[in-house]
C-alpha cells in the first residue's frame, strides 16, 4: 500500500456526446452492464494501492456521486469532492484538488477509462510507488487521431507526445491513467491554455518528457482499454463486461472485492456489503466470494 500517493478521479463534464442519455445524469454514472461507469476507474485506483481520492465533478453532480459512492469508509476508502465549475481541460483537476493533493505524488484517472488485464495491477503499483517523475501508459489503437498519441523510438523511450494529432505517425495512444511525482502541481500551475482554449494533460506530460522523466508503460495486447464516451462504446464496454463475467462468474471491478483482496477491509466487513445488496446479483456474488474464502479461491 502506498499512502502518500492521492488519487484524482475526474468525472466532469456535461457529457454531450452522450444526449439524451445524459440530460439528468452525470455521464460517470451510467450503467456498464452492472454497476456505474465510475466503479471501473475507481477500482483500477484501488488495485494501484492509491486509498486517498477526490472526485471532481460538476456542481450539480457531486450529490450524486455522493449517494453512489459515500465517503468511501465502507470501501476502506477516503473520498473528497471537489466542484469542476467550469470544464477548463483535464490538467485543471490538479488546481481544483490543490489542497488534497500538495506535497503529495498523484495519480489521476479519468472517469470514462475502462482498463482491464491480468497484468495491470502490478503495473499500476509500480507506477505509483516510483518517487520520481512521472508514468504514463500506451496501448495500440486502431484510431490514434482520437487520443493523446506517443512515439517510442526502437527502445522504447519516448521521443514525442501529440494530443489527437491529424496525422498520427504512432498507434500509440495514451490511456487516461497518469502517475506523478510532487512536482505536477508546479506544474498544473504554470501551464498555458492550448488552442482549443483547455489546460491539457499532453501538455504536462510533455514537460516531464522534456525533462527527461517521463517513463512510458505498454499495456499489452492482452489488457483492454476501453472507451465509454458515446453511445456506440458504451455499449460495446457493457457488452465486454458481460461477456466476460458471465463466462468466468467473476466480476470486473467490484470495489467491495477489490477492498477485500486488497485488504482494506475485513471478511466480516465484505460479509456485510453483501447482506446490504442481498437482492440483486451483485450482492449474490459478493455473498458467494465471502463464502468461499477458505476455499480454493486464487486473486485472479
Ligand atoms: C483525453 C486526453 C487524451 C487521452 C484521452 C484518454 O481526451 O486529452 O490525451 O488520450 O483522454 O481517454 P478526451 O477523450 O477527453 O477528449
Amino acid at each position: 500500500m502506498n499512502t502518500s500517493v492521492k488519487g484524482i478521479l475526474l468525472a466532469g463534464g456535461s457529457g454531450t456526446r452522450l444526449h439524451p442519455l445524459t440530460q439528468a445524469v452525470n455521464k460517470h454514472l451510467l450503467a456498464v452492464y452492472d454497476k456505474p461507469m465510475i466503479y471501473y476507474p475507481l477500482t483500477a485506483l484501488m488495485l494501484a494501492g492509491v486509498r486517498d481520492i477526490t472526485l471532481i465533478s460538476t456542481p450539480d453532480a457531486l450529490p450524486q456521486f455522493r449517494q453512489v459512492l459515500g465517503d468511501g469508509s465502507r470501501w476502506g476508502l477516503t473520498l473528497t469532492y471537489r466542484p469542476q465549475a467550469r470544464p477548463e481541460g483535464i490538467a485543471q483537476a490538479f488546481r481544483i484538488a490543490e489542497e488534497d493533493i500538495a506535497g503529495h505524488r498523484v495519480a489521476l484517472m479519468l472517469g470514462d477509462n475502462i482498463l482491464y488485464g491480468s497484468g495491470l495491477p502490478k503495473q499500476m503499483r509500480l507506477a505509483a510507488e516510483r518517487v520520481e517523475g512521472a508514468t504514463i501508459f500506451a496501448y495500440r489503437v486502431a484510431n490514434p487521431e482520437r487520443f493523446g498519441v506517443v512515439t517510442l523510438d526502437r527502445a522504447g523511450q519516448p521521443l514525442e507526445l501529440v494530443e489527437k494529432p491529424q496525422n498520427p505517425v504512432s498507434h500509440w495512444a495514451v490511456p487516461g491513467l497518469y502517475f506523478y511525482d510532487q512536482k505536477v502541481l508546479e506544474i498544473a500551475a504554470a501551464l498555458k491554455p492550448s488552442a482549443r482554449g483547455e489546460l491539457e494533460i499532453t501538455d504536462v506530460n510533455r514537460v516531464y518528457l522534456e525533462r527527461g522523466q517521463l517513463r512510458v508503460e505498454l499495456m499489452g495486447r492482452g489488457c483492454a482499454w476501453l472507451d465509454s464516451g458515446t453511445a456506440e462504446s458504451l455499449f460495446e464496454a457493457t457488452q465486454f463486461v458481460r461477456v466476460f463475467e458471465e463466462r468466468t462468474g467473476l466480476k470486473i471491478a467490484s470495489p467491495e472485492e477489490v477492498a477485500y483482496r486488497m485488504g482494506y477491509i475485513a471478511l466480516d466487513q465484505l460479509r456485510e456489503l453483501a447482506r446490504a445488496q442481498s437482492k440483486s446479483s451483485y450482492g449474490a456474488y459478493l455473498a458467494q466470494l465471502a463464502q468461499a474464502e477458505g476455499e480454493f479461491n486464487p486473486a485472479l
